[in-house]
C-alpha cells in the first residue's frame, strides 16, 4: 500500500490525498504517525481552520480530519502546509466510513463536529451526521472520559441533536444546559460559524463526555477475503455481454446496482455500485477467461481500489447467479464467497 505515513517520512506535504478507502482497516495510528499520542477527530472540517487550530492547541495529540468534499480537502491541505503543522492528517472519507472501518473502539479522545450540513428534507435524512447509528459509532470510538463537541447555527438541528445526545446512555452533558450560545474557549471561529454570526444567527454549542456506562460493542468492520467464482460455460464473452441488463437489488439496507458492461480482449468488465450503511463503492468485476477452454473467473477488478465488504460479496453472488443462469449447461467449479 503506497500511503505516505508522516511518521515514516516526517514531511507534511507527503501526507496529502489520503483516502479512507485506501488506508488499512483499521489503521494502526501509532505506526502510521510513528508515535503513540491521543487522537482527536474532526468531522467535516471544511476549509480546515479548526483542524489547524486543534493541531496548534494540542501539539502532543494527533489530529485526524474527515471530509467528503475534495475542494475542502485541498483548502485544508493548503492551510496545514502554511501552518507547518506536523501532527494533523486530513483524510477523504465520510465520518460513517471512518468511524466503522478506520478506528478501533475506545481509541479517540476528542471528536469535534462544527456546523454539520442539516439535511432536513425527509428524503435526505439518512445523510444527517447526527443520527442514532453514527452517534453510537462515535460513542463506541471514544475512550472513557473522551469528549464530543458539536456546534450548529440551526435551531432545529440543535433541538434534534439535544434529544439524541440526552438519550445516549454512554454520554454525560458537560454543560449546565443542553447547549450554550457562546463558547469562547473554542478559541477560533470557523467559516460557517463566522457566516452565521455575521447574519445575526444564534450558534448552539454542545459538550459531552464519554462516561463508564457500557455501550453496545461495535467492532471495527474489517475487509473480507476477495470474492471469486470459477465457472464453465459454452457461452462466449460476447454472448454473456449481449445478455447484460442494468439492474438494481435492494437487500435490507444494502443497495446493489449492475451499471454497465465493457468488453476487453479476454475479459468483460462489469461496472457495479454498492451502497452499504457504512460505505458506498463504485467498483468493477472481471469475467476473465482461463487457460482451460470454456472456463472463466469472476473476480473483483483492482480498478478504483475497491474493498471486499459484505455488500461486494453479495454483488459477486448476484453476478455469479446471473452468469450461471444464462445457460443450463453452465457449471460452478469453485465459489469463494461469504455465504
Ligand atoms: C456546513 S460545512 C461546515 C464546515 C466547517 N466545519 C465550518 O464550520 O466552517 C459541513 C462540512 O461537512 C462535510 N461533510 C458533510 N457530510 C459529511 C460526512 N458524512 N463525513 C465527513 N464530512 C462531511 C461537508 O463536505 C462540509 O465541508
Amino acid at each position: 500500500m503506497d500511503v505516505a505515513a508522516p511518521g515514516e517520512r516526517g514531511c507534511v506535504t507527503l501526507m496529502q490525498k489520503l483516502s479512507g478507502q485506501q488506508l488499512p482497516w483499521p489503521v494502526d495510528w501509532a505506526v502510521f504517525f510513528g508515535t503513540v499520542r491521543p487522537l482527536i477527530l474532526e468531522i467535516g472540517f471544511g476549509h480546515g481552520q479548526y483542524l489547524v487550530h486543534l493541531a496548534e492547541r494540542y501539539p502532543d495529540h494527533h489530529i485526524i480530519g474527515m471530509e467528503v468534499a475534495s475542494r475542502c480537502l485541498q483548502a485544508a491541505e493548503g492551510a496545514i502546509e502554511r501552518q507547518r503543522s506536523t501532527n494533523v492528517l486530513p483524510i477523504h472519507a465520510t465520518a460513517e466510513m471512518a468511524l466503522h472501518h478506520l478506528f478501533e473502539p475506545e481509541t479517540i479522545s476528542q471528536i469535534h463536529i462544527n456546523f454539520p450540513d442539516p439535511w432536513f428534507k425527509h428524503k435526505h435524512g439518512h445523510r444527517r451526521l447526527m443520527q442514532r447509528d453514527t452517534l453510537d459509532a462515535m460513542v463506541s470510538r471514544l475512550v472513557t472520559g473522551g469528549k464530543l463537541f458539536l456546534a450548529t447555527d440551526i435551531r432545529a438541528y440543535a433541538e434534534m441533536s439535544s434529544q439524541l445526545l440526552a438519550s445516549t446512555r454512554g454520554l454525560d452533558n458537560l454543560l449546565p444546559a443542553p447547549w450554550m450560545t457562546a463558547m469562547p474557549e473554542r478559541g477560533i471561529t470557523t467559516r460557517y460559524e463566522a457566516k452565521a454570526l455575521k447574519m445575526g444567527e444564534t450558534c448552539h454549542y454542545f459538550a459531552y463526555q464519554r462516561n463508564m456506562v457500557p455501550v453496545t460493542p461495535l467492532p471495527v468492520i474489517k475487509e473480507l477475503a476477495m470474492p471469486h467464482i470459477v465457472f464453465k460455460t459454452p457461452l462466449s464473452l460476447e454472448t454473456m455481454m449481449a445478455q447484460f441488463e442494468p439492474s438494481e437489488f435492494a437487500e435490507g439496507d444494502t443497495i446493489i446496482r449492475f451499471l454497465n458492461v465493457y468488453r476487453g480482449e479476454r475479459a468483460l468488465l462489469l461496472e457495479i455500485y454498492v451502497k452499504e450503511p457504512t460505505i458506498e463503492q463504485r467498483a468493477a468485476f472481471l469475467v476473465a477467461d482461463r487457460p482451460e477452454p470454456g472456463e472463466f473467473t469472476l473476480k473483483l477488478s483492482a480498478l478504483g481500489h475497491p474493498r471486499p465488504t459484505v455488500g461486494i460479496h453479495r454483488a459477486a453472488a448476484l453476478l455469479g447467479d446471473w452468469l450461471i443462469g444464462l445457460d443450463p449447461a453452465n457449471v460452478v467449479l469453485k465459489r469463494s464467497l461469504l455465504e
